[in-house]
Parts: C-alpha cells; sequence; structure tokens
C-alpha cells in the first residue's frame, strides 16, 4: 500500500548527507531503493523475515516505535542505539537516518583467455577511404561509407546520420576522397554502425557484461588485440528488491515499477563509464557489449515482464538472442554504443549458462563433464560432445550467503577459508580486511568443521554446549565451551569473536544456517543425481567436475565434497573455473569460433524441469542428510 504525506528524509552515509523525498513511500526501504547508491541489502524483499535491512534512526521525527518483527530481529541495545528494518519504518517529515558502511566491490577470479587463435572481434573500428563522389558516381554518403567499411548495410540512427556528412569530410585528403573510421559490429554480417573521423591513436573498447543475481561483472576489451584492459566487479544493486529472483520479481509487482531494472541499468552504465574512465577511453570509443547474465536480470535490462518466470510454467518472454542499441535500455554510454544480449534456453537456464559452458569447451570432449554454477539458483550441466542436459535448482542463496545469519557476498573482509587446529581456529579474509560476514565459502568451510568434529550431525542438528562436548575431540573442548554459545533458543556457534570483527558483535553460525546450507545442498546433489540418472550412469562415470561462479572461485574443493555438494568420488576430478560466464561473454566478443558455439551449446542443451521429476523428489530428501 502507498501513502501520500510529505516525508523529507536525511539520509548519512560514509560519503556525505543526501535529503530524498519519501512522500510516496510505505517505508523507508522504498524510499531508499529509487537511490541506487544506497545500497541495502533485503534478502526477504522487504516482508520483514530475514533482518537484514538494517538502518539506524538518528531522529524519528515522530515514527512509530519498532514492531513485532523488528523486536524479534534486533537485540535490545542495538534497538536502543536506534538501529530498525528499513522495510517496516514508515518515513516521517524531518526524520533522518545513518546508513552502515556497506562494501559493494565483489571479489570473483577471472580466467580470461584467448578462445582462438583467429580473433575476430564483434566490434571493429578501422581506418579507410572511399572515393570522391562525382558526376558518374552519386552514391549517397552512407553508401559510400557502407561499401567503404565492407559492411552489408547501416544501422544508424536520426542523430548519427545528421552528423555524418561533416564527419566524412573531416578528415582532409589530397583527392576529395572520404578518409574516416568506419566502426562496425560482425554477429552474422558487418553492419556499419557509426562514423568517426579517422584516427589512429583513438583506443577503442568494448565490454563483457555478466549479470549474476548477487553480483555484477564487467570486463573491458581491447578492440584492437582483444586483450581485457581491465575488469570490476561489484555486488548487484537489485538487492534491495531482494536476494533471489523470485523476491526481486515480486518486488517489482509491490512497488514502483521498473524500480529493480533501473538500479540494474544505471549500475552497469556507471561500471562501464568507471571503468573507462579510469583507462582514460572517451565514452564515444566504447564500441558495444556483449552482455549475458540468468533469464530474469536479463528480462530487467530489457524491460521485459517477469512476472511469469516466478511461477509454474515458468515462461520467459523471450530467451533469443537481442541486438539493441544500449540508449534503448538505459545504458546510455555513447550514441552508437549496441548491446548483444546472448540467448537462454529457459527460464531458469539462462544466457550465463550458455556463456559458461561455451567458455569450459566441455561440449568439445569426449569426458564427462559436471558444470555446476552455484549462485542464487544451482545450475547444472552434464555432457560432453555427443549431448549436453542441464537443469537449475533452487537452491536459494545460502551460497550466496544472503540467507544466512552473518552472510554476506565476495566482498573485502568476508570470511572464504576456516580452519580448526586443537583450541584455536585460523580463518582467513577476502583481501585480507577485518572481518565484516562469512561468504559462501566461509560458510562451506565452517560447517566442514561443525559436521567434522560432530557440532553438527548428518542430520543437520547442531547440539547445544554440554551435548557438544561429549562429541567433540578433546583437544577441541575449550574451544567449543567458549565458542557454541544460543541464538534465538537455538545453539550458535561463534566464528569470530566479537573483539576481531569490524562491527564490535561476532559473526555467527546458526542452527538456522545449517539448515539453510543443508537445504541448499540437497537441492543441488539432487539436481547432479537427477542428470546422471537420466544419463543411465553413477557418479563414477564423471572424468571432470567444474564448479562456476563467484562461490566457485574461493571454495575448498574437499570441504564441498564433505557437505556432499559435489560427488565423494569426483573431489581430486573437479576444479574451479571462477567466473566462467563472464569469460564467456567475452570470448563472445573476441572470437567468432566462440559466437558459433554460443548457438551450438544452445541448440544441443537438452533441459530438464525438475520440479515435476519424481527422481529429483527422491534424490532431494536422500541427500538432505549430510555424509557421515
Ligand atoms: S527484513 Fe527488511 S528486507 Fe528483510
Amino acid at each position: 500500500m502507498s501513502r501520500s504525506h510529505n516525508a523529507t528524509v536525511t539520509v548519512t552515509t560514509s560519503s556525505g548527507e543526501k535529503t530524498i523525498d519519501a512522500s510516496d513511500s510505505s517505508h523507508l526501504l522504498d524510499a531508499l531503493t529509487a537511490h541506487p547508491e544506497f545500497h541495502i541489502p533485503a534478502p526477504c524483499g522487504g516482508v520483514g523475515t530475514c533482518g537484514r535491512c538494517r538502518v539506524i534512526l538518528v531522529d524519528a521525527a515522530g515514527a512509530p516505535g519498532p514492531d513485532a518483527e523488528e523486536r524479534a530481529h534486533i537485540n535490545g541495545s542495538a534497538l536502543d542505539a536506534g538501529v530498525r528494518l528499513a522495510c517496516r519504518v514508515i518515513p516521517t517529515d524531518g526524520m533522518v537516518i545513518a546508513l552502515p558502511d556497506l562494501r559493494t566491490t565483489a571479489y570473483t577470479k577471472t580466467t580470461l583467455q584467448r578462445f582462438s587463435s583467429r580473433f575476430d572481434p564483434l566490434f571493429s573500428a578501422d581506418t579507410v577511404s572511399a572515393p570522391a563522389p562525382n558526376l558518374e558516381d552519386q552514391r549517397s554518403e552512407v553508401t559510400r561509407a557502407v561499401d567503404a567499411g565492407g559492411c552489408s548495410r547501416a544501422d544508424l540512427s536520426p542523430h548519427e546520420l545528421a552528423g555524418i556528412s561533416a564527419t566524412l569530410r573531416e578528415t582532409p585528403s589530397d583527392d576529395g576522397s572520404f578518409v574516416f573510421d568506419a566502426i562496425r559490429t560482425t554477429s552474422r554480417e558487418p553492419v556499419l554502425i557509426g562514423v568517426r573521423p579517422a584516427s589512429a591513436k583513438a583506443q577503442r573498447a568494448m565490454v563483457a557484461v555478466d549479470i549474476g543475481t548477487t553480483t555484477v561483472a564487467v570486463y573491458l576489451i581491447d578492440c584492437r588485440t582483444g586483450e581485457m584492459i581491465d575488469a570490476a566487479s561489484q555486488l548487484n544493486a537489485q538487492a534491495p528488491f531482494g536476494a533471489d529472483v523470485v523476491s526481486r520479481i515480486e518486488s517489482e509487482s509491490r512497488s514502483r515499477r521498473g524500480a529493480a531494472a533501473d538500479a540494474i541499468r544505471k549500475q552497469i552504465t556507471r561500471m562501464i563509464r568507471d571503468l573507462a574512465e579510469k583507462h582514460r577511453i572517451f565514452e564515444i570509443d566504447l564500441l558495444g557489449a556483449a552482455v549475458v547474465g540468468n533469464t530474469t536480470m536479463i528480462h530487467f535490462l530489457l524491460g521485459l515482464e517477469t512476472r511469469h518466470i516466478a511461477a509454474a510454467p515458468f515462461i520467459p518472454a523471450m530467451t533469443d538472442a537481442i541486438v539493441v542499441r544500449g540508449s534503448e535500455i538505459g545504458i546510455d554510454v555513447s550514441s552508437g554504443f549496441r548491446v548483444h544480449v546472448l540467448p537462454a534456453i529457459s527460464a531458469y537456464i539462462g544466457s550465463d549458462i550458455i556463456a559458461g559452458v561455451t567458455a569450459s569447451r566441455l561440449f568439445r570432449s569426449k569426458r564427462l563433464t559436471l558444470f555446476i554454477d552455484i549462485g542464487t539458483n544451482g545450475e547444472i550441466v552434464l555432457g560432453n560432445k555427443t549431448r549436453l542436459l542441464a537443469c537449475s535448482t533452487a537452491a536459494g542463496p545460502a551460497f550466496e550467503g544472503a540467507t544466512i545469519r552473518c552472510g554476506c557476498g565476495g566482498i573485502a573482509g568476508a570470511v572464504a577459508s576456516f580452519s580448526r587446529r586443537r583450541a584455536t581456529t585460523q580463518y582467513a579474509t577476502i583481501a585480507n580486511e577485518a572481518p565484516v560476514g562469512i561468504c559462501g565459502a566461509g560458510v562451506v568451510d565452517v560447517l566442514r568443521v561443525l559436521l567434522d568434529d560432530g557440532v553438527v550431525d548428518e542430520t543437520g542438528r547442531m547440539l547445544p554446549v554440554d551435548e557438544a562436548l561429549e562429541t567433540v575431540p578433546s583437544d577441541a573442548r575449550t574451544l567449543y565451551e567458549k565458542r557454541i554459545t544460543t541464538i534465538d533458543a537455538a545453539p550458535a556457534f561463534i566464528v569470530v569473536p566479537a573483539d576481531e570483527t569490524t562491527s564490535g558483535e561476532p559473526i555467527v553460525f546458526t542452527q538456522g544456517d545449517a539448515r539453510e546450507v543443508q537445504l541448499a545442498k540437497a537441492a543441488i546433489a539432487a539436481g547432479v543425481d537427477t542428470l546422471l540418472d537420466e544419463w543411465g550412469v553413477g557418479p563414477e562415470a564423471l572424468d571432470r567436475v567444474y564448479l562456476a561462479g563467484g562461490f566457485g572461485s574461493f571454495i575448498d574443493i574437499g570441504a564441498a565434497a564433505r557437505l556432499g555438494l559435489i560427488p565423494r568420488e569426483s573431489e581430486r576430478k573437479t576444479r574451479s573455473l571462477g567466473n566462467a560466464a563472464g569469460t564467456g561473454a567475452a570470448a563472445y566478443l573476441v572470437s567468432d569460433a566462440a559466437r558459433v558455439d554460443v548457438e551450438k551449446v544452445r541448440a544441443a542443451t537438452q533441459y530438464i524441469e525438475l520440479s515435476s521429476s519424481m527422481k529429483f523428489m527422491e534424490a532431494y530428501v536422500e541427500r538432505m542428510a549430510f555424509p557421515v
């Protein structure tokens, strides 16, 4: 429900203060999400169940006090300090709030590589010359430019057409011929998408974009050499709309329509501009992009209806490849900037998976390979050169840290590895910064230690301290005596004590977290079982396992096998690919062979729907227990 009343709210962050209009917002979260610079996590999409959308009310300006949901999620001293849930606070005029300093830079491994010895850029710029016009040759300027550029046609906006006469004549030539830079895109046949004054010095670049539900990655690539100039990744600015795609789709129907699309479009534009500025590349010299993402993210980007993706029979508006002008979809980088969106297979097997499989080249090999992309969903592909099977499991965002009490994405300060030696624990954080939370890889490590020590049993139950002390190794008793505590009337383990964290609060792993991981790993393992069953083999037949995605960048493969996330038989055959989707999108930019491969992978992949699969249901129940 939306209210209309006068309400201006002052928002303070570490980078300054801003006054926003919250007159039409039913709650603070709604008002804040209209401003992408305020990155508020809201895994539950604003329904009040996750407790993560925390703000500090510096001046409540007469707003009602905390309600029952807020009291359930925020402890007494934090409530006293003004901590509230943004999705529960009704904005009032003159309200002042402070936002915690949230990190948005996400860390993933990039394994960008050359895909073929032949470099065939999707976007190119070459200096060409067209003969001077005369009475025998009265071809139009556009036709001259198309012919000189070796193109089959032109696709120029009225704005570009208006400037073509001047541009063609800008560079002087002795014989009156037109010397200019022809900007081309080459998805099937070369198309002239721009003309520029001839410049041997201009550094032209193109970008590969991977839009993950949690993380957005952008790679800047040199159009002349195909080399990667730089890359950036950030947490997806749609986080305030929910942690998973279904919450974001639901949030879209509850709040301002188009807000989630705006957030991702603005974020991509900003990331591209920032990278270009860092390398002193003019916006006019950014020629275009290849974009991959899960199907929902691509729908948001293109402004397509997302509602029918969220419910059975899960029908997307479109899964085909499409080329659009950036300006048509709010990627306002430069006037001629083109966006090639790669094709998807279904609502839950997106272009990111096709790009990842293309990058892995598993479809070219005889060896039977399992490809698992663990993000907010777990997408799985099984195959080799003869056949490809794919499924998507609603694993939930536990491995992205989203539904974990102290979870976070792969940001600086995320605990990414954890181990125990006698009565001490060791942990490492991303970028070696002071701990702020646990990312998916850290969650897997913590749970491995707790399973190995018997603090969590194979049913996923975390033992209370007295019971645990009877089970844990004798050299770890003093540790667990201090580190097992009680949260919400259930046992919890202190991963990092309060005096070592940035917030001054301990980083804990709770009984609820163990259950979240258990559900997610059961879904992924059951998806694997279903594909193996469909193929007619067992896990011993696997030659290789590839882990893709941000989570796969930091995960300890032994820990993943210990939890039953990947088949134990395959532990030694498993390797992490890092962000394979980003690698595939970059390959699409630099190699015609990769562009052909994308189509081949799409055509060869058989999608298996799990929601109606009996095998999946049985395997899901079976895989719920942790291996002993
Ligand atoms: S509790 Fe506010 S977004 Fe989840």
